[in-house]
């Protein structure tokens, strides 16, 4: 919720804990950044009363409803009722059937095994991890479904950080809930489903054609997205819900592209790059922290060109009609055919791209500027985000990792120092790496107020 605070200063923000710690880490947060525009109420979601509510654009709750008890899941979805405005979005995320049957069961594995049912709460996790290494060894053969899902599942447990194992395999609560049941019991609160919003990333991605396949069927949204679940094992949804007397109309993602900024940051791989129609070039896409970044191909003429002047200008985007122009304008200016219909297929690979989160579509351009100062200086989330955490948040939310000694570098970057001052105390090298990366992100601070204010929606 910090950066959430910081980057939207004109909006409020209340955060709802039953864990002393947990609000004693964010006050101490808020303090350090100055924030005056969030507010933290110690309590269990089960003990809200009338006073604790206010009526709210959003409500977001990550990482809680399948960790808390019936009575605490059913208080989360009774606040969501009561606080939402006519027009408010509620935002919840779960573990998602039918792909939470392997990682449960896996879960229980590891609960049942005595070397972690009788290690101290402190050692648990650790002992899990080993467990899952020596499962994984035993395996007496791999050629078979069963073990094919239980290895990939027990590996996650064997790389992952202990904090992590503990939350998701021994926490005492963890339920997975099929989308249905999860629908039902926010209905009978006046809630409705809207859609999920990581509909972008690979676990919810559902494939132009399976989506096709599925519309054919005399089958209701909610079905829709169930059966898609189930032919792609999905494990997690962030649904997102509104009031069940809020006003709706089905948008089109082609319809919402005539409004909005398109911006990208996709890089060109290919040196030299071929825009000629057909021929297939690759792009470096934005992967999930932690993970390696996907490689997008792309054929069209029209999309390359597109995708080679928004990546020029990123985080600042165009919208469609500007950039068909410019595009168009460049596949002249480099002797290539411009074939008829290009808009419509710009249009296409654009919606693909966004569904694959490759794409932003944004209602505002980004406030900051994207000039290194003489004194650089890295904004106070950044320099707050370098000492407590691995990753700096970007104003899009993305967390974005750095190396030790970048960070190192970001906490030291406080505008007192010029560019050269700053080499030599960290390296060439280092700086004039690191600091064109903060600056396309919108993590510097700038002469003009930057990031602040801006609203972006993805
Ligand atoms: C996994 S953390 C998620 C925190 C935050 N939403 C995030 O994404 O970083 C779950 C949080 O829920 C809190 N929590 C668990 N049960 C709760 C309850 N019944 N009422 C209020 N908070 C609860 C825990 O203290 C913990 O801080």
């Amino acid at each position: 919720m910090l950066p959430l605070a910081f980057y939207n200063p004109a909006s409020t923000f209340t955060g709802i804990d039953s864990s002393q710690a947990e609000l004693g880490r964010a006050r101490l947060g808020a303090e350090c950044l100055g924030l005056e525009n969030i507010q933290f109420i110690l309590k269990d979601v089960r003990d809200l009363g009338p006073a604790d509510l206010a009526p709210s654009d959003y409500v977001i709750a990550h990482g809680l409803y399948s960790w808390v008890p019936a009575d605490a899941r059913e208080a989360i979805l009774a606040y969501c009722g009561d606080s939402l405005k006519p027009n408010g979005l509620a935002y919840i995320s779960y573990n998602a059937q039918p792909g939470w049957a392997i990682r449960g069961l896996v879960r229980e594995a590891l609960m049942r095994d005595r070397t972690v049912r009788e290690a101290p709460v402190e050692e648990k996790a650790r002992r899990a991890i080993a467990l899952a290494g020596r499962l994984i060894e035993d395996l007496p053969s791999q050629d078979y479904a069963h073990a094919v899902l239980l290895a990939e599942e027990l590996e996650r447990v064997r790389d992952g950080k202990p904090f992590y194992v503990f939350h998701e395999y021994l926490a005492e609560v963890n339920e997975g809930f099929w989308l249905r049941d999860f629908v039902e019991d926010a209905r009978r609160h006046a809630l409705d489903y809207v859609c999920d919003a990581q509909f972008c990333r690979w676990e919810g991605h559902v494939p132009s054609e399976l989506r096709a396949a599925l519309a054919q069927r005399a089958l209701d949204y909610v079905e829709q997205e169930e059966a898609a679940d189930l032919l792609g094992d999905r494990y997690f949804r962030a649904s997102i819900l509104c009031r069940a007397d809020a006003r709706r109309s089905d948008t089109t993602h082609q319809e919402i592209l005539e409004e909005v900024y398109i911006a990208t940051s996709l890089g060109a791989v290919s040196d030299p790059f071929d825009l000629r129609e057909g021929v297939v070039e690759q792009f470096e896409g934005q992967g999930i922290a932690g993970k390696e970044p996907p490689t997008i191909t792309i054929d069209a003429s029209i999309t390359k060109a597109a995708v080679v002047l928004l990546s020029a200008q990123w985080p600042f985007g165009l919208l469609l009609d500007a950039l068909c122009a410019k595009a168009t304008e460049m596949l002249t200016t480099n002797g290539c055919e411009v074939l008829a219909g290009v808009r419509l297929q710009l249009g296409n690979d654009l919606c693909t791209l966004f569904e694959a989160g490759q794409v932003d579509f944004c209602l505002w351009e980004p406030a900051h500027q994207a000039e290194i100062l003489e004194y650089p200086q890295a904004h106070a989330l950044a320099r707050f985000e370098a000492e407590h955490r691995e990753a700096l948040t970007t104003p899009y939310h993305l967390p974005i990792p750095f190396e030790p000694g970048a960070m190192a570098f970001v906490r030291d970057l406080d505008g007192s120092r010029s560019r050269e001052e700053l080499r030599q105390a960290f390296g060439a090298e280092l700086v004039d790496q690191t600091l064109p990366i903060l600056s396309r992100w919108g993590l510097l601070e700038n002469a003009t107020p930057g990031i602040k204010g801006s609203a972006w929606k993805h």
